[in-house]
């Protein structure tokens, strides 16, 4: 009850110079409005719809513990998903599924797209990028119907090069200047442009069959690069870059290439068969701002220097713990955001959550927030 209470004493300034509406705010901050895409620090979810909570029963499979739109609440401004097809041996849906559809299936790839869209549409300040792992192997128009379906048109951002072959019909114009697949980073506009625009949803995929980049979708590799992302040890995390293969181990390479550092920061556990499972039990560790190997905090700081400027985007794993958005508020400055609902940075287990599960049956859920209500009281 106390801390309920100081907590809101906390937040009061920051919703009462949100409330003078006299100052422009992008992605939680007046002080990223000026600054370009590439030059801000985006935080992402990976595997953002793979939900470990008691919609999936706590499936082991799960990489975060609250969904998409809480994420994005909280302040995360990447979210990337695997694309499944539902049935492999014939052409299945589209749907967003962690390794095979049978695994954990978060539903449709236009359903999920779709509450991205409504957040965005909701909250008209905010600029968010999409990085879809296409596991389907699904071709650009392909993934376009879905982004159709889901309702997504102008808010897209387009990238404006000549090669970019058109699969979505579009009336909207170009309204900010874009990057060319040869991209340097002074091509990027500033969030404030792509707020102006409305053009706030910036998509990447990491591959597509026929490699033609659709009107928005643009090829992650053409833009972006990666660090390794398949570590099992705190003490593997690496800044070395890894994806593209044509400039793996060559930092230099990268950065004349005005690529933009793309840092994973989450741990696997190994299972048989070559299964892989987030991490859960070092968790606090990996996303914490400082202290014990492997912590998020330093490997920030670590590849920051390696690169010259912080990394473009950091993915983790369970966002919410560290919290994850304290080192990233950190690279991008950000001492008192605006706008964010907070969510708890603990681990949700199937205890934590029993509750929520055991409330299908109304009686025994009102007995239950009965006996909460006066232990609060208390
Ligand atoms: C943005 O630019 C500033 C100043 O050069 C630099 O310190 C910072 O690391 C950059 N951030 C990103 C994400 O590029
Ligand atoms: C996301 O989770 C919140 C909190 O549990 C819930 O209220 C909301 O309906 C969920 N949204 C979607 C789109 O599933
Ligand atoms: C996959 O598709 C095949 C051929 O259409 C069908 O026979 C099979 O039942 C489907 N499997 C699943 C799991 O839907
Ligand atoms: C990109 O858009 C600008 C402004 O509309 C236009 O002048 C330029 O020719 C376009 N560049 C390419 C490569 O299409
Ligand atoms: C998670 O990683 C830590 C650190 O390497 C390790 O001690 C722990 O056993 C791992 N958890 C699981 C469930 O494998
Ligand atoms: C990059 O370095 C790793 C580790 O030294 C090595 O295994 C890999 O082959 C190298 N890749 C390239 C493309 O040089």
């Amino acid at each position: 009850m106390l801390s309920q209470i100081s907590r809101a004493l906390l937040l009061l300034p920051i919703a009462l110079r949100a409330g003078s509406a006299l100052v422009t705010v992008c992605n939680n901050s007046p002080a990223l409005c000026s600054r370009t895409y590439d030059n801000v620090t985006h935080l992402g979810a990976h595997d953002s719809p793979f939900v470990r909570d008691s919609s999936t029963h706590f499936s082991s499979s799960g990489n975060q513990y609250y969904n998409s739109t809480v994420q994005l609440a909280a302040g995360v401004r990447l979210l990337t998903a695997q694309v499944q097809t539902t049935n492999s041996t014939s052409t299945g849906q589209l749907h967003v599924c962690h390794t095979s559809c049978d695994l954990l299936d978060a539903g449709k790839l236009s359903g999920w797209l779709g509450e991205i869209n409504t957040w965005l549409v909701a909250n008209p300040n905010e600029v968010v990028t999409v990085l879809l792992v296409n596991g389907a192997g699904a071709t650009a128009s392909d993934l376009a119907a879905e982004y159709q379906e889901a309702g997504i048109s102008d808010i897209v951002f387009k990238p404006n090069s000549t090669s970019a072959t058109s699969v979505v019909s579009t009336t909207s114009s170009y309204a900010v200047s874009t990057p060319s697949t040869s991209s340097t980073s002074s091509a990027w506009p500033t969030l404030q442009s792509l707020i102006s625009a409305g053009t706030r949803m910036v998509n990447f995929v990491d591959t597509l069959p026929d490699d033609s980049e659709s009107l928005y979708l643009f090829l992650e590799f053409d833009h972006i690069f990666e660090n390794s992302y398949e570590n099992t040890s705190p003490s593997d995390f690496s800044c070395v870059p890894n994806r593209p293969s044509s400039v793996a181990n060559d930092t230099d390479q990268t950065l004349s290439q005005g690529l933009m550092p793309f840092m994973n920061h989450f741990l696997y556990e190994q299972q048989a068969f070559g299964i892989q499972l987030p991490n859960d039990t070092y968790i606090t560790t990996t996303n914490a701002r400082s202290g014990g190997v492997g912590n998020l905090g330093s490997a920030a700081s670590a590849c920051s220097s390696v690169y010259g400027k912080a990394p473009t985007f950091v993915l983790v794993d369970f966002v919410n713990v560290g919290p994850a958005m304290d080192t990233v508020d950190r690279l991008n400055g950000i001492t008192s955001p605006i706008g964010r609902t907070e969510v708890s940075s603990s681990i949700l287990s199937a205890t934590s959550g029993a509750v929520r599960a055991n409330c299908q049956f109304a009686m025994l859920c009102l007995t239950l927030l009965a006996a909460l209500v006066a232990f609060v009281e208390l």
